[in-house]
């Protein structure tokens, strides 16, 4: 009875440690780009249905939490799928969805103020405004004519002359960029 009593205690102790450095990470995201909140499954349909998606499209998503927007992406769009991650649980859990989904998609550990997007047809993003005014000076940089950018939830400041369509929302507006 006693030892079952130290199992259910390590068992507590090391789920709280986990939580712990969970919160822990997902702070430094907060500083880096933007803590997780993830998209609804019901605006991602939405958004991807609005963005047209053609097979074969390279569609990147910096900061793709636990994936399931790029992963949505390919398996129902047949785009070849980047998604980029700091936090290494969301990585991992992302990675593992991947896998059970059975769907083919790059999901890497990389600070997505050092990846390069001029392969990008399709970008999609859900970041701080502050994080997306940054990022705006890689893409207009990096990017290629006619690429795709679509903020979820916040415009991209400084972008105003390349939006294309707004789709309106109650809480989380969606911002369609093009690239000319
Ligand atoms: C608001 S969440 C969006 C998650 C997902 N894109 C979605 O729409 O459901 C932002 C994500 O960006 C990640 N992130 C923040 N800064 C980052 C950085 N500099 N490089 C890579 N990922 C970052 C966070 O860990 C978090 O998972």
């Amino acid at each position: 009875m006693v030892l079952l009593g130290y199992i259910i205690a390590a068992v507590l102790l090391i789920f709280a440690i986990l939580i712990i450095i969970y919160l822990f990470l997902d702070f430094i995201a907060h500083f880096l780009g933007a803590p997780f909140v993830p998209t609804s499954q019901k605006d991602i349909d939405e958004i991807l249905k609005e963005a047209k998606l053609k097979k074969g499209q390279v569609f990147i998503e910096p900061g793709s939490g636990d994936g399931r927007v790029v992963i949505s992406a390919v398996k129902n769009y047949g785009v070849f799928g980047v998604g980029i991650e700091v936090h290494p649980f969301l990585l991992l859990y992302s990675k593992l969805s991947a896998r059970f989904k059975k769907v083919s998609v790059q999901l890497k550990a990389e600070n997505f103020f050092q990846t390069n997007y001029k392969k990008a047809d399709v970008i999609f993003l859900f970041l701080f405004p502050r994080t997306l005014k940054k990022l705006k000076e890689k893409f207009l940089k990096e990017c290629k004519k006619n690429t795709l950018i679509i903020s979820h939830g916040f415009r991209i400041e400084g972008m105003e002359k390349y939006l294309i369509k707004t789709l309106e929302r109650k809480v989380y507006n969606t911002y369609f960029y093009k690239i000319r």
